[in-house]
């Protein structure tokens, strides 16, 4: 029957436009969508917070958790958790297992406040309304704790919107006993309830102080507020301000000799009101989660802990959700989440043991962990100011001048993005050229999900074909993003990485070999795009139009001169040169201070945007033969041969035995600018060079060569041998990227693997792979050891991770690359064992 549907639906697509499908095909179709969408609905959407769960709903309900030490005066401000902050006292922090669909855990190492804490997320669906979820919040002391370790914890509900959200306890001057319980409605959710359960065995702190028995913290503090619309983000200073009047009244009340211990004043009143933001606050003495089974006596520490749980249930759902039943759940998606990580992304050889197990999980699962929903509104510089066109000798210096006129510059939107992003603590939000490589290990465990972002990007492009390369959508966004930064420009670009996961999308289409089955209820709907390929053509034809918009903007403005300098090439069109450049960067390139021609010049030509574009129009082409726009296809053909042909014709240089940007000099002539790197191996790591290339072996050597790319810890971005190597803001200059070391590995993998009859470099491909591939996973994974962190690069003298910390975007690559064959056999070969 499937089998039957699928043929008729690809028939009538094949045959007609607009779609139209089978009516039971439509219907299974619906279903999927419907049951995808739900099991996303829901999930721990804030990334920028140490923990905040929201659902994919603009001006809805936000959660949040807020913790801190609570025994001393000293530093107690600081010592407030809430957004995620680099370097406050934190061993690390993250995901250990994560899965978008059903949740998982994670550990914060809060070294700062003596405490571990660990939140287990997991969604339950039913009903009509995306389910319900639940998180147990556990706290247990380090290590170096002292014997009586006091922590607060605060956990707080609002809605934005229309909707309510309600306290349903009677107010209590004392506080609440037992369980707390809110409820809320509103259009989308439905109606539901939020459950703080308590248990008896929590330890609170006894009583020291007169002041205890006006509030007693044996029980759970309640504090209602009106927040007004679009603030709820400022959860914390609103905990603050109502905190602060409670201290005041406190210090009035016993005097600054007798004032009680910071336990009892850093508390919210007991204040329940009608407000759309709840907070509820716990004080706990040592532990806050371990109960000490039957089994204590043989010294075993049970974990039964129903302590803290916070458990949403949608009042849709057949039954709401109980701490027995969230356990339940958190066990079963521990269990599918290993099921699912040995079968699809297990490291193999030489990765293949334990130790590496955790690594590889955690760096996955912060990648997934990090997707958020965001929505708000945007800031453009939409005046089309002639110097953008930066035509003229010296435009860097008309562009900025354009720029701080900020002429017409408009605040857009609102709009909405789903994403992953680049560090929660530093870019909690979405970044254009990152989320290309945040997807390649996400499209190996749910391409269902993956598509789903890229549509959310594409949904935020403009008429004229242009997506800003950094979304800072609404108040909350921006104010982690100096006010200059802020601005975006729609005449420039940044790489189209977007692009390597519709290659992804179709290689995995055309490949037989069948993503193996698990335990997971949830499989179909993870890859219906996979699994039915009507499916993978109805998306596709839907976003085309899209990207033909996208594709069309960037050759119309990214165009670089052949014409007016009498540069000889294959093709006079095909030529690219990035906008927005600046005297000493090129933001837009992603590849900020790499060094480039001095001084700027409108005739400049650059070697990873023509690359970049290269790969853009074969992913077009394959996309429009996949879908059968063949006559599209053809010219998408014919504009790749050219770039192919012209990469070499403008970018080789035969003198440097390296690709290289090009510029006009003092005497009219075009000449070729070399700083060998990553920029002059660009054709390769997009996959533009072909095994039989006359290039490839130069390429391959200054890879591999230790006095020039080559270093212990990885590829570097800069020769050492460049005069630039590790100069200035050093940032695109020596250091190792991960983003960019992948696309080596991925291309050394792909010559040494091809079947092609002519690849005469074949070993030394496999041969550099090899090593490559342990380096930088070694390296990446003893920097986490070492520090508990991911981060942004590493240093290619000593593999130190350095710059932003918690930097679990595309260094997480390194689970793809774990995933990847160790070419044994191809190694031994060449050194001629076999
Ligand atoms: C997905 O769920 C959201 C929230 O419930 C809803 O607004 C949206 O219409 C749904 N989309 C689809 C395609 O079902």
């Amino acid at each position: 029957m499937v089998q039957f549907w699928c043929f008729l639906a690809l028939l009538t697509l094949f045959t007609s436009s607009p779609i139209a499908l089978a009516d039971d095909a439509q219907e299974i179709l619906l279903d999927t969508a419907k049951q995808s969408n739900a099991s996303l609905l829901w999930g721990p959407y804030r990334p920028n917070l140490y923990f905040g769960v929201r659902p994919r709903i603009p001006r809805s309900l936000m959660t949040g958790l807020v913790w801190s030490r609570v025994d001393s005066y000293e530093g107690l401000q600081e010592r407030f958790r809430h957004t995620c902050e680099q370097h406050e006292g934190m061993a690390g922090y993250g995901w250990d297992e994560y899965d978008v669909r059903h949740g998982g855990h994670q550990t914060i190492h809060d070294a700062g406040n003596s405490i571990d804490i660990t939140t287990e997320f997991v969604k339950i669906p039913g009903g009509d309304h995306g389910g319900s979820w639940g998180v147990r919040v556990k706290g247990t002391p380090r290590e170096d704790a002292p014997d009586r370790l006091i922590t607060t914890v605060m956990f707080y509900a609002g809605i934005e919107g229309l909707g309510s959200l309600e306290v349903q306890n009677a107010p209590d001057e004392l506080g609440i006993e037992g369980d707390v319980n809110l409820a809320g409605s509103s259009n989308e959710l439905g109606e539901f309830g939020i459950r703080i359960a308590e248990s008896v065995d929590n330890r609170h702190p006894p009583k020291q102080h007169p002041s205890y028995d006006g509030k007693p913290l044996d029980r759970t503090i309640v504090s209602s507020a009106q927040v007004p619309e679009g603030s709820l983000w400022q959860a914390k200073s609103v905990i603050f301000q109502k905190m602060k009047a409670e201290i005041d009244a406190y210090i009035e009340e016993y005097g600054q000799d007798n004032a009680p211990p910071p336990w009892s004043t850093f508390t919210l009143p007991n204040d329940i009101q009608e407000g759309n933001f709840h907070m509820t606050q716990k004080v706990f003495d040592g532990a806050f989660h371990v109960r000490i089974s039957a089994d204590n006596r043989k010294g075993v520490i049970a974990d039964l802990s129903t302590q803290f749980d916070v458990i949403y249930s949608s009042s849709s759902a057949p039954t709401p959700v109980s701490p027995e039943s969230l356990s339940s759940a958190i066990d079963r998606a521990k269990l599918i989440f290993s099921d699912r990580f040995s079968k699809l992304l297990a490291p193999k050889a030489p990765f293949n043991v334990p130790k590496y197990q955790p690594f590889a999980k955690s760096m996955f699962s912060n990648l997934l962990g990090g997707i958020g929903y965001f929505f708000g509104d945007s800031v453009v510089d939409r005046s089309y100011a002639p110097e953008y066109e930066e035509e003229n000798e010296g435009f860097d210096e008309e562009t900025a001048a354009a720029r701080a006129q900020q002429g017409d510059v408009k605040v857009e939107g609102p709009s909405e993005l789903y994403t992953s992003i680049p560090s929660r603590p530093f870019f909690p939000r979405g970044f254009l050229w990152d989320e290309g490589f945040h997807l390649i290990p996400i499209a190996d465990w749910d391409m269902d999900v993956t598509l789903e972002i890229v549509q959310s990007w594409f949904n935020l492009m403009d008429e004229d074909g242009w997506i800003g390369r950094e979304q800072i959508l609404g108040p909350e966004a921006r104010s982690k993003v100096p006010q200059e930064f802020t601005i975006q420009y729609p005449h420039y670009a940044n790489p189209p990485t977007l692009f390597l996961i519709f290659e992804s999308l179709i290689d995995k289409l055309n490949s037989k070999s069948a993503i193996p089955t698990t335990r997971d209820t949830l499989d179909p709907i993870r890859n219906a795009h996979l699994d039915e390929p009507s499916t993978a053509l109805i998306y596709l034809k839907s976003l085309y139009p899209l990207l033909k918009r996208h594709y069309s903007w960037f050759r119309r403005t990214q165009r670089g001169d052949i014409k007016s300098y009498d540069r000889v090439a294959y093709s006079t069109k095909e030529a690219y040169r990035w906008r927005g450049r600046t005297d000493r960067h090129i933001l837009t390139s992603g590849l900020d201070d790499y060094p480039r021609p001095q001084p700027p010049h409108p005739g400049e030509l650059h070697t990873d945007l023509i690359s970049w574009m290269g790969m853009m129009t074969r992913s077009m082409k394959r996309i429009a033969s996949f879908i059968g726009e063949d006559d599209d296809a053809a010219e998408y053909a014919g504009i790749e041969t050219a770039i192919v042909r012209n990469i070499d014709d403008l970018h080789w240089s035969a003198a440097h035995q390296t690709y290289c940007d090009a510029t006009i000099d003092d005497y009219e002539e075009s000449v070729h600018v070399c700083h060998k790197g990553y920029i002059s191996i660009f054709p390769f790591l997009t996959g533009l060079l072909p095994p039989d290339s006359p290039r490839l072996k130069a390429v391959l050597d200054l890879i591999a060569d230790p006095e020039e790319l080559w270093s212990e810890y990885g590829i570097r971005s800069l020769s050492r041998r460049d005069p630039n190597y590790g100069t200035g803001e050093n940032y695109w200059r020596s250091p190792v990227w991960m983003n960019m070391n992948y696309l080596v590995v991925k291309s050394l993998y792909d010559v040494a693997t091809s079947e092609s009859g002519k690849n005469p470099h074949r070993a030394q491909a496999a041969k550099t792979y090899r090593q490559l591939r342990r380096n930088l996973v070694e390296n990446v994974f003893r920097e986490w050891e070492r520090t508990g962190f991911a981060w942004e690069q590493y240093n290619p003298e000593n593999g130190e991770g350095q710059r932003t910390q918690h930097f679990t975007g595309w260094t997480s690559l390194g689970v793809k690359m774990m995933n990847m064959p160790d070419l044994e056999e191809a190694g031994r070969m060449e050194h001629g064992e076999l």
